[in-house]
């Protein structure tokens, strides 16, 4: 629930996993990501006032300066965490894809089941069709929230015509405008497949000349994404649409490298992309690049998971050599997941990560690329950020992500 204006003071926390080190614009890389250093001991509070956090130490002190004229709340020795910001998503869309389970458990691809009529196409004609959007994309706000998530990136790319695309976008507008709870961040992705009855080409000529200058036009967009894969669209394509989203001012997300690589990692650092996302069979030369120009690799462990691969993203690699990566859900009809302690539970139980590196790659360091109209730092429990965190079950910070089908959140609050 969003709060009110009053000052709210918090005390008696367990930890307080804080992520407000160094410079809070560059994300936290190494085994900076998982140091003592971001946790404040149990024992401490913190103050709120107009949804920032404006004072945090430990209780006592908290108490004798703030404790007069304030609404005061026990957060009874409870572990404290920053609101998950979820990088990538495709929330809004309708339709029923459960049958492709079948498909993949026959032997079938992604291409192939794509071909046979499956895939992102067979959603694009339900979601075209759909006049339950608004209620869905409500619900699946709920859920999200549900799970401790407070910012989320939401990508269109489930019309691929101009006017559908353009509806998407009006929609999650006018989710965001609804929503006193999450915040978002809006990506075009037109290019997220070539839409029945028309060629490749013809589909990017249509995107340059006709959707993305409506997109601009519509001036809801921040941010645009295109599927650069091969069999989708190329690098040649991803770089023409990508230069022209850049001119209009959007920032640069990308889907590189999920089924083979197509150097699209490499691309997406060339570009100044912010973030590259899925990144599972990019080369360890342009991971480095991508570290040196700045682009985040973001990691969607649901994917392989959903897809029973065993390619998954090199992460303790990433730790190892201090290249700056994030985590998301990925959230998308094969992939239904909105729960953030779920795909944290994939990367520590199955890879061995640090739950409290993983915690970072969920919070302070997705918050860095997050681009939305209003700029305000987020993902940290630090003076000046927006006050938005969870309390969970635990007294520990790693339960975060060790109640996989269960949430491990008591209470998410935001501002
Ligand atoms: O990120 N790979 C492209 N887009 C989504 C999947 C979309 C779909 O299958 O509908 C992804 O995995
Ligand atoms: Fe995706």
């Amino acid at each position: 629930m969003a709060q009110e204006e009053s000052r709210h003071i918090f005390v008696n926390a367990g930890p307080i996993a804080h992520f407000s080190t160094g410079d809070l614009s560059k994300p936290l890389v190494g085994l900076d990501m998982s140091s003592d250093e971001q946790i404040h001991p149990t024992g401490w509070g913190f103050v709120i006032e107009s949804g920032r956090f404006c004072a945090i130490s430990p209780t006592e002190e908290i108490l004798s300066e703030f404790g007069q004229n304030s609404v005061i709340h026990d957060l009874s020795g409870r572990a404290i965490i920053p609101g998950f910001v979820d990088a990538h998503t495709h929330l809004l869309w309708d339709g029923d894809r459960s049958k492709e389970m079948r498909m993949r458990q026959q032997g079938m691809t992604y291409a192939e089941i794509a071909a046979a009529g499956g895939g992102i196409r067979y959603t694009v004609a339900q979601t075209r069709g759909s006049d339950k959007l608004l209620e869905i994309g409500q619900s699946r706000m709920q859920t999200a929230v549900g799970h401790g998530t407070t910012s989320i990136e939401v990508k269109s790319g489930y019309g691929l015509d101009t006017e559908s695309e353009l509806k998407l976008l009006q929609l999650y507008s006018d989710l965001q405008q609804e929503s006193d709870q999450l915040r978002m961040s809006l990506t075009w992705m037109g290019a997220h497949d070539i839409p029945h009855g028309l060629k490749r080409s013809e589909y990017v000529e249509q995107i340059l000349s006709e959707q993305l200058p409506a997109v601009i036009d519509q001036g809801i967009a921040t941010s645009a994404d295109v599927f650069c894969e091969p069999g989708w669209f190329t690098l040649e394509d991803t770089e023409e649409i990508c230069k022209e989203a850049k001119r209009a001012g959007l920032s640069i997300r990308l889907h590189v490298d999920e089924f083979a690589n197509g150097e699209g990692l490499e691309l997406a650092a060339e570009l100044g992309a912010v973030t590259a996302d899925h990144a599972i069979h990019s080369s360890d030369d342009a991971r480095a690049y991508a570290a040196e120009a700045g682009t985040l690799q973001g990691f969607l462990p649901g994917t392989p998971y959903v897809m029973g691969s065993e390619h998954w993203p090199p992460i303790q690699q990433c730790i190892d050599e201090e290249w700056p990566w994030t985590l998301a859900t990925d959230f998308n009809p094969n992939c239904q997941s909105l729960s953030i302690p779920m795909t944290g539970s994939l990367v520590a139980h199955r890879l061995k990560i640090d739950p409290i590196a993983a915690l970072a790659a969920v919070t302070r360091n997705p918050a860095t690329a997050f681009e939305t109209k209003s700029d305000c730092v987020q993902g940290a429990i630090t003076e000046g950020a927006i006050a938005n965190f969870s309390q969970l079950k635990s007294e520990s910070i790693e339960s975060w992500c060790q109640s996989p089908g269960h949430s491990p959140i008591l209470k998410t609050w935001l501002y």
